[in-house]
């Protein structure tokens, strides 16, 4: 089964969102692997980040990522990475489609709210980077 990697950024904690963010992604079927609320370092948030590290907005990025708790997560499922990023929606919360997080609560691109890995392989460099091995559990959801 497929794992994904979310992550409720420091404004959507600070905005009290994690309860309806992570209802939300129960209600629709994924299975909770790994979820933590944790400081991510300006080492970590580098590191995740590489991929824009020549981008004008990459120190912004860097401070804001750092800047407050974010909720981590692993969620499995059925095609769990494209699924993830469609109830996320767009990067940018003027784009996004009502009904998806960020669309239903982000204004601005720097400030939106959730990241969601965009492939298989960003999602497992993304747990790997963010979740040791012990704290991925393997059960089974009743229904
Ligand atoms: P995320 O999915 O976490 O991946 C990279 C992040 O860079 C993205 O969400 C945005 O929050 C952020 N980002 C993208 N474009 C800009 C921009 N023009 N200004 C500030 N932040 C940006």
């Amino acid at each position: 089964m497929e794992k994904t990697f979310l992550m409720i950024k420091p404004d959507g904690v600070q905005r009290n969102l994690v309860g309806d963010i992570v209802g939300r992604l129960e209600n629709k079927g994924f299975r909770i692997a790994g979820a933590k609320l944790m400081q991510v370092s300006e080492e970590l948030a580098k590191t995740h980040y590489q991929e824009h590290e020549e981008k004008p907005f990459f120190g912004e990025l860097v401070d804001f990522i750092t800047s407050g708790p974010v909720f981590a997560m692993v969620l499995e499922g059925e095609n769990a990475i494209d699924t993830a990023r469609l109830i996320v929606g767009s990067t940018n919360p003027q784009q996004a489609a009502p009904g998806t997080i960020r669309g239903d609560y982000g204004l601005t691109v720097g400030k939106n709210i959730i990241h969601g890995s965009d492939s298989k392989e960003s999602a497992e460099r993304e747990i790997s980077l963010f979740f040791d091995e012990n704290e991925i559990l393997d059960y089974k959801l009743s229904n």
